[in-house]
């Protein structure tokens, strides 16, 4: 049950951050203004009350999953959760409310592309960190094997 609650948080979660960073760069490269205000919006609400419970559901059950499991990956996951969430409640979710309110008003200028870079760059660099949890994840539960070198 915890195994699957893990799972079913974790993947949203990074199912919403890679929605989010790949609507930005299309919206951004071919939307109108227009498309690209209604997409800020989305982004904040529902989006960020989807992906905020599923990060902690995510983290908390990892941490719950932890208790009974430990060593390297374990390790490495957990010391990965601190930065994925300051990355996101830090950075991510005021960049999102600032696009928001900004894009709202009109306002498209280089503060909005400066602080739009920012959270493109957190953005990857939460996916990178949760997509190695996933990896390792998988290896924790067997559903990903290792490389065995052939002939040896
Ligand atoms: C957003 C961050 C995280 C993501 C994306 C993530 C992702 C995953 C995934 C995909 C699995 C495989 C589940 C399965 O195959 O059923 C897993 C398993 C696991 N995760 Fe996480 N995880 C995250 C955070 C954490 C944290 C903070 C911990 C705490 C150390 C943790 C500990 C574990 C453990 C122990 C397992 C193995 C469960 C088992 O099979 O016994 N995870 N994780």
């Amino acid at each position: 049950m915890l195994k699957r609650l893990h799972l079913t948080a974790s993947m949203l979660a990074l199912f919403c951050i890679a929605t989010f960073f790949l609507s930005t760069i299309l919206v951004e490269t071919m939307g109108a203004r227009q498309s690209i205000a209604q997409l800020k919006h989305l982004i904040v609400s529902p989006g960020l009350w989807v992906l905020i419970p599923t990060m902690v559901l995510a983290g908390a059950s990892g941490m719950l999953l932890s208790r009974s499991r430990q060593g390297r990956l374990v390790g490495a996951k957990k010391k990965r959760m601190p930065f994925i969430s300051a990355n996101g409640l830090l950075v991510l979710v005021p960049c999102a409310i600032a696009l928001n309110l900004w894009a709202a008003t009109g306002r498209f200028d280089m503060w909005f592309y400066i602080v739009q870079v920012i959270e493109l760059i957190a953005g990857a660099v939460n996916l990178t960190l949760m997509g190695l949890n996933v990896r390792d994840g998988l290896r924790l539960s067997g559903r990903l094997q290792r490389a065995i070198p052939h002939g040896r």
